[in-house]
């Protein structure tokens, strides 16, 4: 299968999907997405991510296109028209084989080549069905590298962090810094040197049992993945706390991992070159995975 995309409620191949050079979301990043990924082709928490698509546009001030019924619509619709065969891919976990990545942009439109986007009138939809991109079985059984960068969490003109925004060169450069450093995810730090949030992830640390993780008011993405693996934890009797974490808090933790949509609850051996801790997969982080499968596993099933 390749990525099939849908502009403005038409499917067209991936050659055809092109969109014009005065679309603000190309030249400004005037633009909110989502991405949602399917288990069993079916997409997991699609109201939550479309409940948090309207969050972001509201803080852009953008209308939206389409209402979220045709929104669903057309995700339903796209991930249909990509259904297929996949080649099998050495160490995918089997969760992840032949699923897909949703991708939903929507764009401020064209208007006059000046800021000011009260000249643009025809927001633009597309969406993106695409195999998903996951890591690997042996990334959950060993654990990934991250590096603390030095881009600072939204120094890079990025307008909002907390909306999910196609102005988000802060966290393309916090990735190339770390990927050319042979790490796997970047951590952000603000400017008061507080842990923020993973480029594309967000952070957790385990600490006697218990997990941290920075709170929405350091100016976040507030994770679906983050929201879930804090309602799991605390069904499950681990104490949560969201609170102000530092760089030693990070040195000083049991146990790291990361969440988001593609990675679920991804463990983090290495910092900045060290070792977390023994270098092994933690306890909390094991056992907050399962239960994440586990709930990924029933709400597809349940279906
Ligand atoms: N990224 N923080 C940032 C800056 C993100 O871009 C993301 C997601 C997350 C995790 O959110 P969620 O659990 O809802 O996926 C946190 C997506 C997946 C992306 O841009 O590809």
């Amino acid at each position: 299968m390749t990525t099939v995309v849908n502009i403005q409620g038409q499917i067209v191949p991936p050659a055809e999907a092109a969109v014009s050079v005065f679309d603000r979301g190309f030249l400004y990043g005037d633009s909110v997405y989502e991405v949602v990924r399917t288990y069993r082709q079916e997409p997991f928490e699609l109201e939550r991510h479309l409940a948090r698509l309207d969050r972001s546009a509201a803080r852009l001030g953008l209308g939206l296109p389409w209402d979220g019924r045709r929104t669903r619509e057309e995700i339903l619709r796209t991930l249909a028209a990509s259904q297929g065969e996949d080649p099998p891919e050495e160490g995918t976990a089997p969760w992840n084989a032949g699923q897909r990545s949703l991708r939903v942009i929507m764009t401020r439109g064209c208007g006059e080549l000046e800021l000011d986007p009260a000249s643009a009138r025809d927001p633009l939809a597309i969406v993106m069905a695409s195999p998903l991109r996951a890591p690997k079985q042996v990334s959950y059984r060993e654990g990934v590298a991250c590096r603390i960068v030095g881009v600072r969490h939204g120094a890079k003109g990025d307008a909002d962090t907390t909306a999910k925004t196609g102005a988000h060169l802060s966290n393309v450069l916090a990735t190339r810094e770390a990927r050319l450093l042979g790490a796997h995810e970047a951590f952000l730090l603000d400017r008061e040197g507080l842990v923020t949030e993973g480029a594309s992830s967000n952070v957790f640390l385990v600490r006697g049992g218990r997990i941290l993780t920075p709170p929405l008011a350091v100016g976040i993405l507030e994770g679906v993945t983050r929201g879930i693996v804090i309602e799991l934890a605390r069904e499950a009797g681990i104490e949560v706390g969201e609170g102000s974490l530092r760089v030693e808090d990070l040195t000083a933790a049991d146990e790291i991992f990361i969440t988001s949509t593609a990675r679920e609850v991804l463990p983090v051996t290495t910092l900045d070159g060290r070792v977390v801790r023994s270098g092994q997969v933690g306890e909390v982080t094991t056992r907050l995975h399962a239960l994440f499968r586990a709930r990924a596993d029933g709400a597809s099933r349940a279906r």
